[in-house]
């Protein structure tokens, strides 16, 4: 029986403060990207990192064919970014005017806090969502601030 409504669920918990990430991956035609925050680190021993991918999200068969996906870790600023991956933008375009180098087949954007890399090892359903889990293959951090997601609005 349902008892909470989606969207009383949604601003429920857009009161857990999270950073903004633009998971990454490469296609046939080049980079692309999505605006995540649904990303967790998983397990130490071995090493994992799973993101739950929208079953819509076009990022979701990149990943699934190519099997290898990055998470960047928006700084404080980079919020133009967060809104041109989270939007519905030509995927091959998405990339267009964002400086990124490739490591290992992984797209990552200049500028970022810290990119994890991962190799694809499992994908689980959940509900509307599928649960991705990577292999860490690859991890680097900076410095400098967050970006920082809460209660529908970026801070
Ligand atoms: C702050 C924020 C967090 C988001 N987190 C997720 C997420 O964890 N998983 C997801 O699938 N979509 C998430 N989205 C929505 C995707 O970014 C959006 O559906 C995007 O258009 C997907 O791009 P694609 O279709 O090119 O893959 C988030 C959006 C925003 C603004």
């Amino acid at each position: 029986m349902r008892t909470v409504a989606p969207e009383r669920f949604r601003a429920v918990m857009g009161h857990f403060a999270t950073g903004v990430t633009v998971v990454t991956a490469t296609s046939a035609n080049g980079p692309v990207g999505m605006t995540a925050n649904a990303v967790c680190s998983l397990s130490l021993d071995p090493l994992l990192l799973l993101v739950c991918f929208d079953n819509g999200a076009r990022t979701l068969p990149v990943v699934a064919e190519g099997e290898r996906f990055g998470v960047n870790v928006l700084a404080k600023g980079q919020e133009p970014l967060a809104r041109l991956f989270a939007s519905k933008a030509p995927e091959d375009q998405k990339f267009a005017e964002v400086p990124h180098s490739v490591h290992d087949g992984i797209p990552v954007i200049e500028g970022v806090l810290a990119w994890v890399g991962c190799t694809l090892q499992e994908l689980i359903p959940g509900g509307d969502h599928t649960i991705g889990i990577g292999t860490v293959t690859a991890a680097e951090a900076g410095t400098g601030e967050p970006l920082i997601w809460y209660r529908g609005g970026y801070g």
